[in-house]
């Protein structure tokens, strides 16, 4: 089995874009990773629906968006308008999750549920059987480039363990910092999705990279 592999498009030239999606069309890669910062949920700003508009029109990809904003039950419909296939929130920026959970798959498109470094996952036990992706925070959300967290290895086992345990067909997704070191035991540990971006976009051969992830 192949993981899942969605490069995270906030580590791409945004001087030429057109380039970089480009090269993700002719690649293995299966969706693309927007990542969506309001400057007040994470301490960083990094584009909205003009950026987005351009990149859903250019890209044969589906989007995996990954909304780190305050409130996202706000723009829930507007992020579902592009060729979603993933809409993700942050537990900790939701008050009614489940209902924005239960929005998001009447339009047939996955709903995901984020997790900080800092919240355990047992904090998802009410939701895990509803929800359709746990991404699963391997640095703090905000920027690209940063450090893997190493206790994410056994939080992403403590996931699996609730997942079976609660019966749920949730998949694990594990964003920041992924590489082809840590990659092989997130996926032994029970990950499916491993989003990159620096990894592969910093990469004189972006197209290998993406290659080696989907290998593991
Ligand atoms: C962090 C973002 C990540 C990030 C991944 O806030 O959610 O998706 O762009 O980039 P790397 O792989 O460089 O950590
Ligand atoms: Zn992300």
């Amino acid at each position: 089995m192949s993981s899942i592999v969605a490069p995270s498009i906030l580590s791409a030239d945004f001087g030429n874009l057109a380039k970089d999606i480009s090269m993700l069309n002719s690649s293995n890669a299966d969706w693309i990773h927007i990542d969506v910062m309001d400057g007040n949920y994470v301490p960083n700003i990094s584009f909205g629906m003009p950026v987005i508009d351009y990149i859903d029109s250019l890209s044969n990809k589906p989007l995996d968006i990954h909304l780190m904003i305050s409130k996202p039950e706000r723009y829930i419909e507007r992020f579902l308008d592009y060729n979603t296939k993933v809409l993700t929130v942050h537990l900790e920026a939701s008050k009614h999750l489940h209902r924005t959970i239960e929005e998001i798959k009447s339009r047939g498109v996955m709903a995901g549920v984020a997790i900080n470094p800092h919240t355990d996952v047992n904090h998802l036990s009410e939701i895990i059987k509803d929800v359709d992706l746990v991404c699963l925070m391997s640095v703090n959300p905000g920027f690209s480039g940063q450090k893997f967290i190493e206790n994410s290895f056994s939080k992403v086992k403590k996931l699996k363990n609730l997942i079976l345990t609660k019966k749920s067909k949730c998949e694990i997704q594990v964003d920041g910092g992924v590489n082809i070191k840590n990659a092989k035991e997130l996926v032994k540990n029970g990950a499916e999705i491993l989003v990159a971006g620096n990894y592969i976009f910093k990469s004189n051969n972006p197209h290998e990279k993406i290659n080696l992830l989907k290998k593991i």
